[in-house]
This record gives structure tokens, sequence and C-alpha cells, in this order.
């Protein structure tokens, strides 16, 4: 993905830099800190090229993805490191995705960049809830984005993005393979169980079966090129989840959970799960944190307990990604089919809230990426 931020300014006080002043540019933006990585462009080996043209200094980077909001940073901070190191001289950043390498089932949906698992291992805690917004959010930050709603027996993604009863195109190729195709809806790309099959259908589909279902769907749904799939979890640790985390090279996992003791249990067994079989959490969402009655702004109520999130976070050792309150907006936008976070009007808060989660997630998984650039390529010669 080619991510631009292009402002072109005719400076005409300079003309035909010398090496020595585009050397002094180059130290002062490989200076500059990536705030999520909390590393140099430098270390990063992050500047590819700087070149003058007719006195315009242009920059060209290579940035860890998902690049969200650190393109408009990386933007500001290379204009005020050029200007300060090149008196006054005026800026353009070009900036691209550094490609990063699958650590394993390569073959597996390659032109899907991150692919996150939004999972708990108890049922009503939210996922689909949390999922619904991330996604949105995420594309609203002009990511593309697709969620699959891996919830069998009770899928929730056509409800919660206002396609109920809609049904997934799908062609057969001469071959004879069957390829789906997600609808798009606010931006989002979304492919659901409830696309393709009756409830009652899919009860009766167990284990193994069902096991194999899911690695259909999951192969053969045309996605395009995305920047981010989150894939929405049924609860549990069960065939589904295991399906996922051996075939699909998840990027990692956000665990949701609520505060209470009673969730915590569930939401433990769901980390060992993915640590078992070597899938990054990226970090703990703790979802129905608190209360704040509408008409009484000022109270806040720990209905179902609280730090429970902080717990098991720090446990895991992993960051706790956000709080998101209980809130009526929440559910009527899941029930009518606009998830909260489009609909800011009616609790700017709670979108607010969203959308320090997706950055926070957004962090993370620059985080892995950033640590996958790192590890050395293992060359396997056969
Ligand atoms: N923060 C919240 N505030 C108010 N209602 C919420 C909140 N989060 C989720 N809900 C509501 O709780 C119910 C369960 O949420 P959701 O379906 O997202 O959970 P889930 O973990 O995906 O459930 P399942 O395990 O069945 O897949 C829904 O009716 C949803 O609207
Ligand atoms: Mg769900």
């Amino acid at each position: 993905m080619f991510q631009q931020a292009v402002l072109y300014y005719y400076y005409p006080d300079i003309v035909n830099m010398d090496t020595t002043t585009i050397e002094t540019i180059r130290t002062a933006v490989e200076n500059i800190n990536d705030p999520d990585l909390q590393r140099t462009l430098g270390q990063l080996k992050a500047v590819f090229d700087i070149k003058e043209v007719d006195g315009t200094v242009e920059v060209y980077l290579e940035i860890v993805p998902p690049v969200y909001d650190v393109a408009e940073y990386l933007d500001t901070a290379v204009k005020q490191a050029v200007a300060s190191a090149a008196n006054g001289a005026n800026a353009v950043v070009i900036a691209r995705e550094k490609e990063i390498k699958r650590t394993g089932n390569a073959h597996v949906l390659p032109d899907v960049h991150n692919l996150i698992a939004v999972a708990s291992g108890k049922g009503g805690v939210g996922k689909s809830t949390v999922a619904a917004n991330l996604a949105c959010a995420l594309a609203q930050h002009g990511l593309r984005v697709g969620l699959l709603d891996a919830d069998i027996y009770g899928p929730s993604a056509p409800t919660m993005f206002g396609l109920a009863g809609a049904t997934m195109h799908a062609e057969k190729t001469e071959d004879g393979r069957i390829l789906g195709y997600p609808n798009e809806q606010y931006g989002v790309k979304v492919a659901s169980i409830g696309f393709v099959m009756q409830r009652d259908q899919a009860a009766i589909l167990r284990g193994p079966m069902l096991a194999g279902y899911f690695k259909t769907l999951v192969e053969q749904i045309q996605w395009g090129e995305l920047d981010v799939l989150l894939f929405d979890l049924p609860p549990g640790t069960g065939d589904i989840q295991l399906t996922l985390t051996q075939q699909v090279p998840l990027t990692g996992a956000v665990v949701v959970t609520t505060p209470q003791e009673i969730a915590l249990a569930d939401v433990r067994r769901s980390v060992q799960m993915f640590r078992k079989v070597n899938v990054e959490i990226l970090g703990v969402v703790e979802n129905m944190s608190y209360f704040v009655p509408p008409d009484a702004p000022e109270k806040k109520y720990h209905i179902f307990g609280e730090g429970g999130g902080a717990m098991v976070a720090s446990e895991a050792g992993v960051p706790l990604l956000g709080e998101i309150p209980i809130n009526i907006g929440l559910r009527t936008g899941g029930d009518d089919g606009l998830p909260a976070v489009l609909n800011p009007d009616m609790d700017y808060e709670i979108a607010k809230t969203i959308h320090t989660v997706a950055a926070n997630v957004i962090r993370q998984v620059r985080i892995v990426n950033a640590r996958r650039l790192d590890a050395p390529v293992i060359q396997i010669t056969l």
C-alpha cells in the first residue's frame, strides 16, 4: 500500500543543495523517533532516499505497517526536521509500507497484510461489538478492512452491519472451486456464516466437519488487498479457534473480557491457547467496565466489578488496550446495524474511546511487525 502525504511549496532560495546539506538533513530525519515503536527512523532503516528537486526536499520513507496515526505524525516531524536542518527548507514526505515477512502459512490469504483475531474464552463479553466497532474505526482512518464473522452458531455481523438477510455473492471457477465475495458496508468488507447458511443448518455441523467448513470459508473468500482482517471468533477454545490459530497466519489476538472475576478464568484459558500455538497476544480490551448514567454524568458505577482487564493483561505481560463502558448506544448501535463509532452525535465519548482502542491495537500490530523485520530470515533449501 502506498500512503502519500504530499504538499508542494516552491522555495526559491534553495536550489541545488550540496551533499553536506543533504547529509545534515538525513541525520536530522534519521533521529526522529517512531512514537509507536520507540526507535528512531535510522534504527528502523526507514529512510530510503532524500533528494532535492527544485528547492523542495523529497524524503522517501518506508514505514512499519499498518500506517495509521503515525503517517500524520511523521509528516509533521520530517517537515520540522528538514526546516531546522536546512535553513527553513520545505519538504514533502513520500511514504510506503515496509514489507513484513509472514512467519507461517504464507500462502493463506497472501493479500491480507495483518490478520487479527478478536477472541475471548467467555461468551457475551462483547467480542462482536468490539470487532464491529474496531473495524469501522480502522476504515474511518483509511485502512482497507475486512471482518470475518466466524461464529457459526450465533453470527452477529449481519445484524451489527445492517446486513440482515443479505446473502454472499459466489462464483464457481472453471476448475470447480467456489469463490465467495464479502458484502461491503461502512467501508468494511464483511463475510459471515450468516450470509451462507441458516442457524439450524449450522447447528448440525460438529467438530472436525465444522473446522473443515470454516477452513473452506477462510480460504475461498475473495477479500482483495486488505490492511487488516479481523476475525470475530465464537466464545471458547474449541475447534474453530484451533483451526484459525493453526491454519491462518495471525499477526496476533485481541482478547476481550469483562471486569468480573467469573469471566477471568475463561479469558485466561483463551490467553493460554494462543500462547500454546505461538500467536502473539496484542493486548486485552476490558468491555462493560463501568456505567456513567446519561442523566448523571458525574457518577460512575462499576457494575461488573473493577480491574479484571488490567489483571489479566498484567498476568499475561501484555497491554490493556482500553476500557469500554456499558453504554446504551453501543447496544442499540449493534441492534440497529450502525456501529456506535460511526454515530458520534449519539455519544462522542464512546466514539473517542473506540478510536483510542483502535490506535492502541494498531500500535501493538506495528510492534509485532517491527520485531518480524528484525528476525533473521531463515532460508530453507530443499
Ligand atoms: N459496552 C457495552 N455496552 C452495552 N452493551 C454492550 C456492550 N458491549 C456489548 N454489549 C451488548 O451485549 C450483548 C453481547 O455482546 P456481543 O454480541 O458483542 O458479545 P460476544 O462476546 O460477541 O457474544 P458471543 O459470545 O455470543 O459471540 C449485545 O447485545 C451487545 O449489544
Ligand atoms: Mg459474538
